[in-house]
C-alpha cells in the first residue's frame, strides 16, 4: 500500500513538472521566447563560446525558479537584464548530471530581483569539446583543405550548445551573431543579414518562425553557394559545388510541388547544405537550409527522395511539430507520406511504387526484430520513451507505418477529399506544436463533418497505440518488381549468366530489390561473379552499396568485408551506419567484426550515431558508460 501511495505520489509530481518526458523546462511557469545568440568559434579548443539572451516570459505570477536544459556546458554567469540595460547577477545551480537528458540548470529569483512578466537572462558560457550536438571535423575530412563544423540538435542535443528549454513543446524566434576564423563561412537555419560593413568571419542571422529548440541549427565551413532559381539554392565545399548543384537543378520544381500539395510555403528561402561525410544524417529538416548528406550525390538524380523528404519537413514537423519524442511519428509518418506524394508527382507512380515497395518490406523486418528484441510496444505509432533515449524511437515505424496509417486515410476518404484534409491539417495547425492525442482528437472531429468516410476510433487506435501492423493495413503492391524478381529467381537457378542480367535498364531502386532478395545461403562463386561484373562495393550509389553490404554480411562473404570496412569508415550517416551494424550484430562472428570495425570508425562519427551503434553492439550497456 505505502509503496502504491510513493509510486502514485512520484507519478504525479512527474507528470506535473514535465509534459515532455525529455526535458527539466517548466513551461507551465516560464516560457523562452526568443533567443538571442553571440558566440565564437574556437577551433582549436572545439568550443563555442559566448553569451545567449533568453527572453522569458513568465506563465505563473507566483514563480520564482527558472529550470532550464544543459549538457556538458560551463556556465560563467547568471544576468538578469532590466529594461534600462542595467543588468543584476543572479544565482544558479547545475545538477549532476543525467546520462540521458543533461544537468538541469535552476536559477532563481530572490527579492531584490522578481521575475517580471517579461524579461531578458543573460547567460555567459562555453560548451564542452564534447558537446552532443557539435561534430567538429579536421581538414582531411572534408572536401577541402579547412576544418568544419556543425550542430545536430536533434532530438536533445540543443542543449548541449545552448542552455535554454530543449523541448519541442515551446516554439521561439532566434537571432544570432557567429564569428569564426575569417577563412570560414557560418550558415545557420536562420535569414543572413546581409551587413555591407561587417569584418570577415562575423555572420548575423535572424529567425523570425517561431520554430522548436531541436531546429537552431549552425554550420561553420569553407562555404560558398550557388543560386537554383529565385527563392532556391546550394551551399556547400568549393570542389563539390557544381556536382551539387547538377544534382539538385529540380530543386525549384520540388518546393512548387510541395506549395501545391501541403499549402503555402512559410519560411522564404528554400537552401540546401551539402555536408562533409561524417554527416550524421542522409537529411536533416533544418528551417530554410536542410543539412543533407553527400551521399546522396549519385550523378544521376535517382537519390533526391531525401531532399524531397527534408523539404516536406518544412511542412510537417517544422510548421507543425511532435510535441514530445513520444510523438515523433507526427513528423517523420506525415512527412513520409508527403515524400512518396511527391516523388510521385516529380517522378511517376513507377518509381514511387518501388521505394514504397522496398519501404515496406524493410518495415515488416523492423517490427519483427523489436518483437524479437523485446520492445514490440516500439511498434506502435505512439511510443513511451521516458527514461529512454529518445534517439531509440527513430525506427522505420514512425516512417513507414506512419506512411501507411495516412495511406490508410487516404484509401477512406478518397485522395482529392484527403488532399484537402492535409491542408486544413497544416492550416489548422501552423506554427503550434501538438501531441498524438490532439491530433486523434482533431481527426475524430474531422470525421463528424458531412461527408467524411466511416473510420471508426478503433480502427485508428489500434494505428495509434497498438503494435506491429493493423487490419486496416492497405496492400503494399510488390508487382513493380516482377520483372527484376523474375531475373533474380532465372540467376539464381542459373538460366541467366551474371554478365546477362538486364541492368542496363535497372535504376539503382531495381538493384537494391534485387540484392535484398538474395537469400544468406547464396555461394560465394554467385557473389564473386556480382562483386566483379558489376563493381559493387567500389564507390558508386550508395543505397546500392548498402544492399550489396547487407548481402555480404547475410552471407558472411569474407573477400567483401574490407570493402565493407571501407564504407563504415567513409561514410558518418546514421541509415547506412546503423542499418550495417545491426546486421553485424545478429550473429557471434558479425559482432565480433562489427566491434573491430567500429573500434576504427568511432572517431569520426557523430556522438548520437556512437550511441546508437553501441546500442547495437554491446545491447546490456548502459547510455552513460558507452562513450
Ligand atoms: N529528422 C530526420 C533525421 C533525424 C531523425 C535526426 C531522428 C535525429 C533524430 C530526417 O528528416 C530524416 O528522416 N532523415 C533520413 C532520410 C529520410 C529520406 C528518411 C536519414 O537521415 O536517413
Ligand atoms: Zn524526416
Amino acid at each position: 500500500m505505502r509503496t502504491l501511495l510513493l509510486l502514485a505520489t512520484a507519478a504525479l509530481a512527474a507528470s506535473a513538472h514535465a509534459a515532455d518526458p525529455h526535458s527539466y523546462a517548466d513551461t507551465d511557469k516560464f516560457v523562452v521566447r526568443h533567443v538571442a545568440l553571440d558566440l565564437r568559434t574556437d577551433f582549436e579548443a572545439r568550443r563555442l563560446e559566448g553569451t545567449v539572451d533568453l527572453t522569458v516570459e513568465q506563465v505563473d505570477p507566483a514563480a520564482d525558479r527558472l529550470t532550464l536544459d544543459t549538457r556538458d556546458l560551463e556556465i560563467a554567469t547568471v544576468q538578469l537584464v532590466e529594461a534600462s540595460g542595467r543588468s543584476r547577477v543572479l544565482a544558479f545551480k547545475l545538477a549532476e548530471p543525467d546520462p540521458i537528458l543533461g544537468s538541469e540548470l535552476t536559477i532563481e529569483f530572490p527579492s531584490c530581483c522578481a521575475a517580471t512578466a517579461q524579461m531578458t537572462i543573460r547567460i555567459a558560457y562555453r560548451t564542452s569539446s564534447e558537446a552532443s550536438a557539435l561534430q567538429w571535423l579536421d581538414p582531411a575530412q572534408t572536401y577541402g583543405s579547412k576544418p568544419y563544423l556543425y550542430s545536430q540538435g536533434q532530438a536533445i542535443h540543443t542543449r548541449s550548445w545552448i542552455p535554454l528549454q530543449d523541448t519541442p513543446s515551446v516554439r521561439l524566434t532566434y537571432d544570432a551573431r557567429i564569428r569564426t576564423p575569417p577563412d570560414l563561412v557560418a550558415v545557420m537555419s536562420a535569414a543572413r543579414q546581409v551587413d555591407e560593413g561587417a569584418k570577415a568571419g562575423e555572420f548575423r542571422f535572424t529567425m523570425k518562425q517561431p520554430i522548436p529548440s531541436y531546429l537552431i541549427a549552425l554550420a561553420v565551413g569553407d562555404l560558398k553557394f550557388q543560386a537554383l532559381g529565385p527563392r532556391t539554392g546550394v551551399w556547400t565545399e568549393p570542389s563539390r559545388l557544381a556536382a551539387a548543384a547538377h544534382e539538385f537543378a529540380d530543386l525549384p520544381r520540388m518546393l512548387d510541388a510541395g506549395e501545391q500539395l501541403a499549402g503555402p510555403y512559410r519560411w522564404d528561402r528554400y537552401d540546401l547544405l551539402i555536408m562533409p561525410r561524417a554527416f550524421a544524417y542522409g537529411g536533416m529538416e533544418n528551417p530554410r537550409l536542410s543539412f543533407i548528406s553527400p551521399s546522396t550525390i549519385a550523378g544521376d538524380r535517382s537519390l533526391v527522395s531525401v531532399i524531397v523528404h527534408e523539404m516536406a519537413h518544412s511542412w510537417s514537423g517544422n510548421l507543425v511539430t511532435n510535441s514530445t519524442w513520444d510523438d515523433f511519428w507526427l513528423n517523420e509518418g506525415f512527412t513520409s507520406y508527403l515524400e512518396r506524394r511527391l516523388v510521385e508527382i516529380l517522378y511517376g507512380e513507377r518509381r514511387a511504387s518501388m521505394e514504397d515497395a522496398i519501404a515496406y518490406e524493410e518495415l515488416v523486418r523492423t517490427i519483427e526484430d523489436l518483437a524479437a528484441g523485446g520492445h514490440p510496444e516500439d511498434s506502435a505509432l505512439h511510443l513511451k520513451l521516458a527514461g529512454r533515449d529518445p534517439n531509440e524511437g527513430t525506427s522505420d515505424v514512425a516512417y513507414q507505418k506512419g506512411r501507411w496509417f495516412l495511406g490508410f486515410l487516404e484509401e477512406r476518404f478518397g485522395r482529392e477529399a484527403f488532399d484537402a484534409f492535409l491542408r486544413e491539417y497544416f492550416d489548422a495547425h501552423a506554427f503550434q506544436s501538438i501531441d498524438t492525442a490532439t491530433f486523434r482528437a482533431w481527426l475524430l472531429e474531422q470525421l463528424k463533418q458531412p461527408g467524411a468516410p466511416a473510420i471508426s476510433a478503433a480502427e485508428i487506435d489500434a494505428w495509434l497505440y497498438a503494435p506491429g501492423l493493423p487490419p486496416t493495413m492497405p496492400e503494399v503492391a510488390q508487382g513493380v518488381f516482377a520483372p527484376v524478381d523474375q531475373a533474380a529467381a532465372d540467376w539464381r537457378a542459373g538460366r541467366v549468366a551474371t554478365d546477362a542480367l538486364p541492368v542496363k535498364d535497372w535504376i539503382p531502386q531495381e538493384w537494391v530489390r534485387f540484392l535484398d532478395q538474395q537469400p544468406a545461403d547464396l555461394d560465394d562463386g554467385k557473389l564473386a561473379e556480382l562483386r566483379s561484373t558489376y563493381r559493387l562495393g567500389a564507390d558508386g550509389n550508395a543505397e546500392i552499396a548498402l544492399s550489396w553490404f547487407e548481402l555480404v554480411i547475410r552471407t558472411a562473404y569474407e573477400p567483401a568485408y574490407a570493402d565493407l570496412e571501407r564504407f563504415l569508415l567513409d561514410t558518418g550517416r546514421w541509415r547506412l551506419v546503423e542499418t550495417l551494424f545491426r546486421e553485424l550484430s545478429r550473429t557471434e562472428s558479425g559482432r565480433a567484426l562489427g566491434e573491430r570495425i567500429y573500434a576504427k570508425a568511432k572517431p569520426g562519427y557523430h556522438r548520437s550515431i556512437r550511441d546508437a551503434v553501441e546500442r547495437l553492439l554491446y545491447p546490456g550497456r548502459a547510455a552513460d558508460t558507452a562513450q
